[in-house]
C-alpha cells in the first residue's frame, strides 16, 4: 500500500535521507523546509533513484502557523506518517548578547526551533494523519548530556511526544523519538566540527563510527512499518552506544 509521508526539514541531512528511504519504498513523499534549492535537490535525487510515487516539496516554516495552515491545504487528506525533522541548535547562529535578554532569546529560539516545530506541524497535521499511522521526531543525545538550551528543548520534546502518544494512541497512532548521536554528512554543526572534535565523539561511540543520515532514516522507515506498530512513547537512541560527548 502507498503511504503519504510528511518529512520536515526534508532538504538536507536527515531528513533528505529519511525522504529518499521513504520514496525508494514507493510511498508519496513531501519534503518541507524554508529553502527552496535544498529541497528541490531531495525531489530530484528521489526521481533519479527511481522513486515511483509523488515526490514534492512545500516551502514551510514548521514553526509558523500561518505557513502550517497553507502546507496543509496543500497535503493530500490523508497523512500516514508524519517526520518532525526539522531542527537544530540554534544558538551556532546567535548573535553574541549579554544579559537576561539574550539569554531568554537564545532559550526561546531553541524551544520555537525544536518543539514548537513539532508541536505545531503535529497539531496541523492532526486531522488528516491516518488511524494507524506513525509520528517520529527527531531528539538528540544533547538532551542527555546537559547540553545547554539546545539539549534542553530536546529533552522537553521526549516529554511532549509521551504526552501526544497517548492522545493519538487512541487512534492507533504510535509516537516516538528518534535520538541520534553524531550524524555527519549534515549541515548540523555549520563550520563548527573540528577534527578533533569529531574523533572526539567517534571515540564516545561503541563501534568507533560516525552515524550517517541513512541510520536515522532506517529507524525511522522501521517504526512506522507493520513491525513497528507496538513501539509508542519511546526514545530510541541511534548513536552507536555513545556514552560520552564532552
Ligand atoms: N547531525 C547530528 O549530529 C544530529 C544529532 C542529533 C540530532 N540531530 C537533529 O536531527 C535533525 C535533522 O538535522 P540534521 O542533522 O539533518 O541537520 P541539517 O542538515 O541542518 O538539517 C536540518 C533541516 O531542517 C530544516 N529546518 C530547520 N528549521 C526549520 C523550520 N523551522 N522549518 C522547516 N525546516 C526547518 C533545515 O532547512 P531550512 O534551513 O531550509 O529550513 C534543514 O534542512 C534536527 O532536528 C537536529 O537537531 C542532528
Amino acid at each position: 500500500m502507498t503511504r503519504t509521508v510528511v518529512v520536515t526539514g526534508g532538504g538536507t541531512g536527515i531528513g533528505r535521507a529519511t525522504a529518499l528511504r521513504f520514496a525508494a519504498a514507493g510511498d508519496d513523499v513531501y519534503v518541507t523546509g524554508r529553502r527552496p534549492e535544498p529541497l528541490a535537490e531531495t525531489v530530484a535525487l528521489a526521481l533519479k533513484a527511481g522513486a515511483t510515487g509523488t515526490v514534492e516539496s512545500v516551502l514551510c516554516d514548521s514553526s509558523s502557523a500561518e505557513q502550517l495552515r497553507a502546507l496543509v491545504a496543500q497535503l493530500p487528506d490523508t497523512v500516514d506518517v508524519l517526520v518532525n525533522n526539522a531542527g537544530g541548535n540554534t544558538d551556532f547562529d546567535a548573535a553574541d548578547g549579554e544579559g537576561l535578554e539574550a539569554l531568554a532569546e537564545t532559550w526561546l529560539t531553541n524551544f520555537r526551533a525544536n518543539v514548537l516545530t513539532a508541536v505545531l506541524t503535529t497539531e496541523a497535521l492532526a486531522d488528516k494523519l491516518a488511524d494507524n499511522g506513525a509520528v517520529v521526531s527527531i531528539g538528540s543525545i544533547a538532551a542527555d548530556k546537559g547540553a545547554g538550551s539546545y539539549g534542553a528543548a530536546k529533552a522537553a520534546l521526549a516529554s511532549w511526544n509521551v504526552y501526544v502518544a497517548g492522545v493519538l494512541g487512541e487512534r492507533g497512532i504510535t509516537a516516538n523519538v528518534v535520538s541520534p548521536g553524531y550524524i555527519g554528512e549534515t549541515e548540523f554543526f555549520r563550520d563548527r566540527m573540528t577534527a578533533q572534535r569529531r574523533e572526539t565523539l567517534i571515540a564516545a561511540t561503541k563501534n568507533g563510527r560516525a552515524g550517517e543520515p541513512d541510520d536515522v532514516a532506517e529507524t525511522i522507515f522501521f517504526l512506522a512499518s507493520p513491525g513497528g506498530r507496538h513501539l509508542s512513547a519511546q526514545v530510541l537512541n541511534v548513536n552507536g552506544g555513545a556514552q560520552t560527548t564532552r
